[in-house]
Parts: C-alpha cells; structure tokens; sequence
C-alpha cells in the first residue's frame, strides 16, 4: 500500500463550481467570492467574513486591523505552525512565546498569565490539531488582561467548543483553507468577526489598499449614473497586500463547505477507529485526548517514545506520516524570542502524524493499525 499523510477530498462538485467561473470569464476576486464570504458567515454564526488567500495573511491582517504601536507584545503558542509567529513579527509586534499544556499541546493559560506583561496587547490561541483551546476560560482571563484576542483556526474549519464554533469566540477567527486543511480552496483563508468597524477595512488591505475591488467597479460602470465617467476612480489611503481570494478559490470553497460536516464527522471515525485499535498498545498513546463527539480534528497524532524507529517503520510499510510540530522556540529565527518552554521543547520528540482524511479507506486504516501493532510488539 501506499497511503498519503494528507489529501483534500474533491470531486464533481467541485468541478461544476469552477465551470461555472469559467463560464463568466471573470477569474479573480469577484462574486463567487462574496458568495463564499457570505455561506460562510452563515455557517460559522459571525456578522463578515473577508476571504483572502491564506490564514498566513489573514492572521497578518488580523493583527493589522488593531493598529497596535509597533514594539508591542503578542502571546503566542510555542509549538504552533510559523504563521502564527510571522503574523506578529510582519506587524513589527513581538511574539512571546507560551509553553503547552502537557497533555492537551495546546497554550498553557497559567503560563500564559505568567508571560503576560504590560506591553502585551494581544493573544493568538492556536486549536492545535481541531482539539479546541478552552475559550471559555481564555475569554475571561484576557478580559482581566485587556488583550485583544485572534483564534488561529487553521485546523479547526467547522469545529465547536461547548456548543459554539470556533473561530467565533475571540475577537477575530483566521481560517485556513490551503489543501490539506479541514476542507481546501487550493489556497485560501478567511477573516470572520462580529466587528463590522474591525473587520470591513480589511478590505481594502487585502486589495493592495484600494477601497474599491475590480468586480463592484465593472459592476458599477454598467450603470447610468451622475458620475458614470468617474467608475474606475478608487482611493488608497492605507499599505495595502496582494492578499485577495480569488473566484477559483471561491467556487472550490463553496463546493468544499457544503461536504465539511460530512469530512468532519468522516475525520472523527477515523479518528475513533484508531483510537479503539491502539488502546491497549503500551508505547504508542494518543497525542491529546480526543474527544471524537466533539470538535473538528484535523489530524491524527501519536506520541511513541520510539518515535523516529516508528516512522521508518511506517515508511517502509509505505505509510506516510509527520510531526506537528517542531517548536517554534527551537527555531533559529524565533530563539531571540523563546524563553521558558520547558514543555514545548521537550514533548514534540513523541509526535507521530498518521494519514486521517477524509478519503481514508477502512482497509488503509486497518492496515495502519496492524502495522502499529507489529512495530508496538516488537
Ligand atoms: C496553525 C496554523 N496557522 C496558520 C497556518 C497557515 O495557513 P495557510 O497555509 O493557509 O497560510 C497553518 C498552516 O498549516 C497552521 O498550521
């Protein structure tokens, strides 16, 4: 056998969408992009949403839409992917690092307090994996704190956390859609807030800075109006990125969004069938206790203190596998910044990442199984 780490799941639908993009010839940002922003923000319970072409620079503009001063403190997870850190640093913010919980890799909210500092403005909570960061608790105690708070929801599309989505308990949710996520566009992500004044200037940042996108301008030259000469003028009055979703990327969300309840729950079988065939292994454990009635995990981790013999193991078995993730702190670029995270640097040599998508077979993951117990019992 040879089975992928990672796959999106697509198909027919998918295809009848981009037809359809095709068919208007229009292929950048443009209406199946409101359309997507809009199905989104029914779905996830927020007031906006702006789609821009990854979670990279929706955390960017995230963090942007605060204007904080520069110099300026953001708490983040050591062990998380590097957007969530290069976020901080694009804003010339300062990212303070957050050692993990031991048992769930998520951000420790006592170490949390315990960096925070006066020149902390902001906190990133990162649901690691889909296992949801208690929102409840970190509401209440950035709260105390006066910090803004931005879920990093990369892993987590569709997901809840007592019975509310995630991405909808901060101030703002960045989701990320590149291809192996919850549910793909290629490469997209999405801005979600209930903080229209926060959110809808965003805009024009993900729009090299103009404040007018080239769909409503086309739109709006058809029309008869006063100023009918004047319907290419735009303004930029603020530094602005390439950062937009385009219609491709809409028509593919749009297909993928209607399925992500369906991938979700196919996830959490998967997940639950691993769960059962490992739970009397003596050196292979769960990587965090997951709860598969709940939530929306993106992978399925392991911990093995014979971590890379198991790797080769499955490699050789034509398994592929991978760790999330290497901590941030051991990182060349980030040492200036890591302090104290004991935990974080220490517990990422367990991590195994086994294949858990959507389109997992029942005979691959049985495969995967067995192969865990040959290597477990030798
Ligand atoms: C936790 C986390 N945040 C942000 C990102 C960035 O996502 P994107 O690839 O859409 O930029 C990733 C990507 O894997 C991630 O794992």
């Amino acid at each position: 056998m040879n089975i992928r780490l990672f796959k999106p799941s697509v198909g027919q639908e998918e295809l009848e969408n981009i037809k359809e993009v095709f068919d208007r010839a229009w292929l950048g940002n443009g209406p199946m992009v409101v359309k997507f922003e809009e199905a989104w923000s029914k779905y996830i319970g927020c007031k906006t949403s702006v789609g821009v072409n990854s979670a990279t620079a929706a955390l960017h503009l995230a963090l942007t839409a605060f204007h904080f001063p520069e110099g300026k403190k953001v708490l983040i997870p050591a062990i998380t992917f590097v957007s969530t850190a290069t976020a901080v640093l694009y804003n010339r913010l300062i990212p303070v690092f957050v050692d993990v919980d031991p048992e769930t890799v998520s951000i420790d909210l006592n170490d949390l307090q315990r960096k925070y500092d006066k020149d902390c403005v902001a906190v990133i909570p990162v649901h690691n994996g889909g296992y949801p960061v208690p929102m409840d608790r970190l509401m209440e105690i950035a709260e105390m704190l006066n910090l803004k708070v931005i879920e990093d929801c990369a892993h987590c599309a569709g997901g809840e956390y007592k019975g509310k989505k995630l991405g909808t308990w901060g101030h703002i949710g960045c989701f990320s859609f590149e291809e192996k996520k919850c549910m793909t566009t290629g490469d997209g992500g999405m801005i979600c807030s209930d903080d229209l004044d926060l959110i809808e200037p965003l805009r024009a940042y993900r729009w090299v800075g103009i404040d007018k996108d080239t769909w409503r301008r086309a739109e709006n030259a058809k029309g008869i109006s006063e100023n009918e000469a004047m319907h290419w003028h735009y303004e930029i009055s603020v530094l602005g990125y390439k950062y937009n979703m385009n219609d491709f990327a809409a028509a593919i969300g749009l297909a993928q969004l209607k399925k992500l309840d369906a991938m979700n729950t196919r996830r959490a079988a998967i997940i639950e069938k691993y769960l059962e065939g490992i739970k009397y292994f003596k050196t292979i454990k769960p990587v965090f206790p997951y709860d598969p009635g709940n939530g929306a995990y993106w992978y399925f981790g392991i911990r093995s203190d014979r971590r890379d013999e198991l790797i080769i193991h499955l490699k050789n078995k034509g398994i592929a596998t991978g760790v999330h993730f290497y901590p941030l702190t051991l990182q060349p670029l980030f040492k200036p910044y890591a302090k104290n995270c004991p935990v974080a640097n220490k517990i990422w040599e367990t991590f195994v990442t086994l294949p858990s998508h959507a389109d997992l077979t029942e005979d691959e993951i049985k495969y995967v199984i067995s192969e865990l117990n040959n290597f477990s019992s030798i």
